[in-house]
């Protein structure tokens, strides 16, 4: 245990709390089971709200086995080199780094997105935002679509439309070049690089009139307000410009709306993530920018997440 922060690993720490078989010796303090424990807890006292994945995830990493199969090396030991590597990864975690750039991968629609501060972290809702698309009755009927990614970040979305849609042209478009680096990082380590024309542009600039079949966006959409009150996790790591936009978070979105209009073909479908409260205010815009049929699709917390607009003929 030399090697091992005090502070980290106070001796409670080791107390067993799972029942054992009686002859069955304790595990070593660095076995798989008391890290895994010890972790958690210091990301509970760091305020992390899912400690107990972080913990996970970090520790599965290290010992180079899935998630779930943790429990089976409840008592096997980590070597020296890579415990050292555990703990200086769990220092960063519980001193306010985002866990997904420390590990450095997400997993996004089962595809590994490589993960740092150039780029906003992939996020869960952010998959339903695809799911629509894919479900999506106008996308189903034609699978050469022309379809792009506005303000593509780390190419999550780009990346996983490229997977599941073969014969589509993806395009995909972000202000930030460090971001639009990382998307192009991650399409040449998933094979899909040939599969999406990377374009450093002002939303869907430099893009002909009536040339797109479909229009995705996660767009920043936190308000200023509420930017400054995001946890220290998020506001100190992930780029500003990747959430904030604006008195009422509508900013890009506002600016986006008439220039997909202009994009899309008739019939075209316009695609976004949105912030709560959002959908009363954005239909009206919508309307107002010649986009019908337009749906609101909640989130798995029940918040209105998904606007789906189609561009009337
Ligand atoms: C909320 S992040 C989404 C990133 C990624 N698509 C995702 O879902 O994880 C918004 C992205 O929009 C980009 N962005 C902000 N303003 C932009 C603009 N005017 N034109 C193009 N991209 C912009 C940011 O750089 C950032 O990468």
């Amino acid at each position: 245990m030399a090697n091992v922060d005090k502070n980290l690993f106070p001796p409670e720490t080791f107390r067993e709390t799972d029942p054992q078989p009686q002859q069955a010796a304790p595990p070593a303090p660095h076995a798989v089971g008391p890290l895994y424990a010890a972790l958690r807890r210091r990301f509970e006292a760091a305020g992390l709200p899912d400690a107990a994945t972080t913990a996970s995830q970090l520790l599965a990493r290290a010992a180079e086995v899935p998630p779930l199969e943790l429990p089976l090396h409840y008592r096997d030991t980590l070597p020296p080199g890579v415990l050292r590597r555990l703990l200086s990864a769990a220092d960063r975690v519980a001193a306010g780094e985002p866990p997904q750039y420390v590990i450095g991968e997400v997993n996004f629609m089962g595809l590994r997105i490589k993960t740092d501060p150039r780029a906003l972290v992939p996020r869960p809702e952010t998959e339903l935002l695809v799911e629509t698309v894919l479900c999506d009755d106008i996308i189903s009927r034609r699978p050469d679509a022309r379809i792009a990614d506005v303000g593509t970040g780390s190419g999550c979305i780009a990346l996983a439309l490229a997977a599941q849609l073969p014969k589509a042209t993806i395009i995909a478009t972000d202000i930030d070049t460090a971001a639009l680096d990382l998307a192009r990082e991650n399409a040449v380590a998933l094979g899909l690089s040939a599969r999406i024309e990377f374009m450093a542009a002002d939303l869907l600039d430099g893009l002909p009139a009536g040339s797109l079949d479909a229009v995705v966006s996660n767009p920043p959409y936190v308000p200023s307000a509420d930017y400054l009150r995001l946890p220290g996790r998020i506001r100190f790591h992930e780029p500003r410009r990747a959430l904030e936009a604006g008195k009422d978070g509508l900013d890009i979105i506002r600016r986006l709306i008439p220039r997909a209009a202009q994009a899309l073909s008739p019939g075209g479908v316009l695609f976004l993530e949105i912030g709560s409260d959002q959908s009363t205010h954005l239909k009206a815009l919508l309307q107002n920018h010649g986009f019908g049929a337009i749906l609101v699709r909640r989130d798995y917390q029940g918040v209105e997440r998904i606007v789906k607009a189609v561009r009337c003929s």
